[in-house]
């Protein structure tokens, strides 16, 4: 960690100051801005502990904005980015967030871990139909047909790994400093399931081969839409 915070802070002057830097070596675009992120959220590295770090590249930009701008102002919690993120104004966030957006980056094949059938049945299910009962709507109808998100503010579930899926839904339960200091659709969605539901889930979901993009807004219910109280359309103007 000590390491990796060194490289970060090598980088972070680019990041923050990259325009006003005096260095004639380094070209100022926005793939040598964005090395401090890349060292973490490259399409490489999905194992041991590495598998933590989510992908960004290609998910709606609206979605990669909002969550940089929680981690900037403290409502999602992990320090190396808010360190980060600190003292960026909100259109260089959204000028980073349409750069990853826009990134077209291999997927890593889907990961080897075992799951058994009754485990495979009880994550189809709830991904692709929910269960009414509880009020868990499907997956899929806020995720997109294709679970690869619908733009710009819902991302996909693909290409994630188990254990950053299921830490997700941890936080979520939990509420606290990690994700969801404010309640949302997903918190109610995570209280509402079991931990049994939710490792198949996230194991369901991190064997998946990747394919297809996000779907365009007008797949997105407005039933759905309004139970997220984070996706607000004044947030973005021009996506
Ligand atoms: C030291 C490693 C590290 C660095 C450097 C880093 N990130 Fe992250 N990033 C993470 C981790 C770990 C998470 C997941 C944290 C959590 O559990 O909520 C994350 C989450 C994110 C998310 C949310 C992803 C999602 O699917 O919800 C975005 C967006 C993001 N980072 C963007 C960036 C950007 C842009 C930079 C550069 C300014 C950056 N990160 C630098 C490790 C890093
Ligand atoms: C009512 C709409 C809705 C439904 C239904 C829904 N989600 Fe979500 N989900 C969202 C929204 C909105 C976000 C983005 C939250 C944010 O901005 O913090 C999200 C985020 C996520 C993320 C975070 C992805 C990342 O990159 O960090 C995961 C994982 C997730 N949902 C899993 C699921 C699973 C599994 C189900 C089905 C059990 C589900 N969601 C059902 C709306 C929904």
């Amino acid at each position: 960690m000590k390491h990796c915070c060194l490289i970060i802070s090598f980088f972070i002057s680019n990041l923050v100051s990259a325009s006003e830097s005096l260095s004639v070596t380094v070209p100022d675009t926005m793939e040598e801005r964005v090395k401090a992120c890349t060292i973490c959220h490259s399409n490489k590295n999905r194992v041991g502990r590495d598998a933590y770090y989510p992908r960004i590249a290609g998910k709606p930009a609206g979605y990669l904005f909002n969550q940089m701008r929680n981690f900037r102002d403290g409502r999602r919690y992990y320090q190396p980015m808010a360190i980060l993120l600190e003292n960026m104004s909100d259109e260089y966030i959204l000028e980073i967030a349409r750069y990853f957006s826009s990134l077209q980056l291999s997927y890593p094949p889907p990961e080897k871990i075992g799951i058994r059938p009754e485990e495979i049945k009880l994550a189809d299910s709830l991904i692709h139909l929910g269960d009414p009962g509880r009020d868990v709507p499907a997956c899929k109808s806020c995720h997109g047909e294709a679970l690869m998100g619908i733009k710009p503010f819902i991302p996909g579930l693909l290409g994630l790994s188990h254990a950053y899926i299921s830490a997700q839904f941890g936080s979520w339960r939990n509420g606290g400093l990690m994700r969801g200091q404010n309640s949302n659709c997903m918190s109610e969605i995570a209280k509402r399931l079991t931990d049994e539901e939710i490792n198949a889930i996230a194991k369901w979901l991190a064997i998946q081969t990747v394919s297809g993009e996000p779907s365009l807004p007008g797949a997105l219910a407005s039933e759905f839409s309004h139970r997220c109280s984070n996706i607000d359309p004044e947030n973005m103007h021009s996506e």
